[in-house]
């Protein structure tokens, strides 16, 4: 994946936890980079190994990282490096979930080598909504949970999210049952 995700899984370990663990999290991860550059790829391995070796020296599971780093994406990554292209995706979150097929699209115009998810929304309900996600990368349910709860958070909307389908469960992709209260923060 591109730099910039290890970059902000690094942003995001720094920012709480401070440089000493995160020393300690690129070495239990054996990886040797000093710098992340962001328009560079690395392979996924990284990352994965970064999450797993997170997991264990912060003492907390690999799917509470995950969450964390799915909101701190959206929250900061996303709204300090790229705000304009969030905000012209849409003005409520319902309306950002429908245009999210084509948006990564619009990034891969800025990271051509982009291998990106793929989403779509079925059975769109005044409340809530399915959305689809499809990936060739495994393991990621938790990270979309968190990019989730992080543009609820982001539109100041209280959001519900269930896994109703898990590809880790057999299915033939993950689904999120989406439903939420407008103007309430959650
Ligand atoms: C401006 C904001 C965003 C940028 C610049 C961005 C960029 C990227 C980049 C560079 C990757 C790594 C993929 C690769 O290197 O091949 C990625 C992966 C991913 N992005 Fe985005 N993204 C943004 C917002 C979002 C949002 C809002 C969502 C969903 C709600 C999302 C969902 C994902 C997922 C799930 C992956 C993991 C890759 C996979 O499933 O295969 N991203 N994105």
């Amino acid at each position: 994946m591109y730099g910039m995700v290890n970059k902000a899984v690094q942003d995001l370990v720094i920012t709480n936890f401070g440089d000493e663990k995160w020393d300690l999290i690129k070495q239990k991860a054996g990886v040797e980079v000093d710098v992340f550059l962001s328009n560079e790829s690395y392979p996924d391995e990284m990352t994965y190994d970064l999450v797993e070796a997170a997991s264990e020296v912060l003492g907390v599971s690999g799917r509470e990282v995950l969450h964390a780093f799915g909101e701190h994406w959206v929250l900061q990554t996303a709204r300090q490096g790229y705000g304009s292209m969030l905000e012209a995706n849409g003005r409520t979150l319902p309306e950002f979930l429908i245009n999210l097929p084509t948006f990564h699209t619009r990034v891969a115009m800025i990271f051509p080598d982009l291998k990106p998810p793929r989403f779509n929304c079925t059975d769109i309900k005044e409340n809530s909504l399915l959305l689809h996600y499809h990936s060739h990368r495994p393991g990621l349910t938790d990270f979309v949970i968190g990019l989730l709860q992080g543009l609820g958070k982001m539109f100041n909307t209280s959001t519900k999210i269930v896994v109703a389908q898990r590809k880790a469960e057999g299915a033939d992709h993950d689904v999120f049952a989406v439903s939420w209260v407008e103007g309430e923060a959650g």
